[in-house]
């Protein structure tokens, strides 16, 4: 079965062990893999990351913590996150004494970092996104596997991708709840799309992955 180029948020599930690895069974195969955070693992702990790896042994899965500490702290967090296979830190951090170091670990540690940008929610444009180009410098010089780009603001995305080039990868939330339709982000230039509540607030999951790929056949999005 093909897979689409999806990252599946799985947050609105909270720490319900038993629907996230359900889930994560059906979806497994028709997408790219899957992103715990904070209401997931806060009430569930760690079992949570290890089900959805069980449920799905070929998937990529995210810890989005939206890690922004110093290094000692963020390699503190990170190393209870053996299941997964990225992690999720803020940009604004700066490379010196925090960046820097987590980029170490996770390489030592065969795990890919992805820094957050901008994001996908409106207030975005109050702090962050004035400093885009000076975030965009931090990724290029800590050469992360991928960053988070929105795709309720898709220029971004172009913005992006011109800047750091097409090796880095570019995930990007705001489809669907947000307001973006599937398949934006990715015509946009991303690499994946994360999509969260459109799927997983959905009583047939898979129905809304296979309009999913409808609308992305129709942009003539190719999938993996
Ligand atoms: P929904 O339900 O809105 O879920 O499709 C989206 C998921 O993505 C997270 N999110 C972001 N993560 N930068 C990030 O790193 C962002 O700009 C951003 N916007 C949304 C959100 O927490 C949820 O897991």
């Amino acid at each position: 079965m093909e897979r689409l180029s999806i990252i599946v948020a799985l947050d609105a599930l909270g720490g319900n062990i038993e629907k996230v690895e359900k889930l994560a069974r059906v979806l497994c195969g028709s997408v790219e893999g899957f992103k715990l955070g904070w209401p997931n693992l806060l009430p569930a702990g760690p079992r949570i990351g290890e089900a959805v790896r069980q449920a799905c042994p070929q998937a990529m899965i995210i810890a989005d913590l939206k890690l922004a500490d110093i290094a000692y702290t963020m390699l503190q967090t990170a190393q209870h996150l053996p299941w997964a296979d990225a992690v999720i830190a803020h940009s604004f951090l700066g490379v010196e004494g925090a960046l820097d170091g987590l980029k170490e670990y996770l390489d030592k540690n065969n795990k890919k970092l992805v820094l957050v940008i901008s994001m996908s929610h409106p207030g975005s444009r109050e702090a962050i996104d004035p400093c885009l180009n000076r975030l965009i410098n931090i990724a290029r010089a800590v050469r992360p596997w991928g960053i988070v780009a929105p795709a309720t603001r898709p220029w971004i995305i172009g913005i992006a991708r011109r800047e750091l080039g097409p090796h880095i990868k570019i995930l990007s939330p705001g489809i669907g709840a947000q307001g973006a339709e599937p398949g934006t982000a990715i015509r946009n230039g991303a690499d994946l799309e994360i999509i969260g509540r459109l799927i997983t607030r959905s009583p047939n999951p898979e129905k809304i992955i296979n309009k999913i790929k409808i609308n992305y056949n129709k942009s003539n999005i190719t999938n993996n």
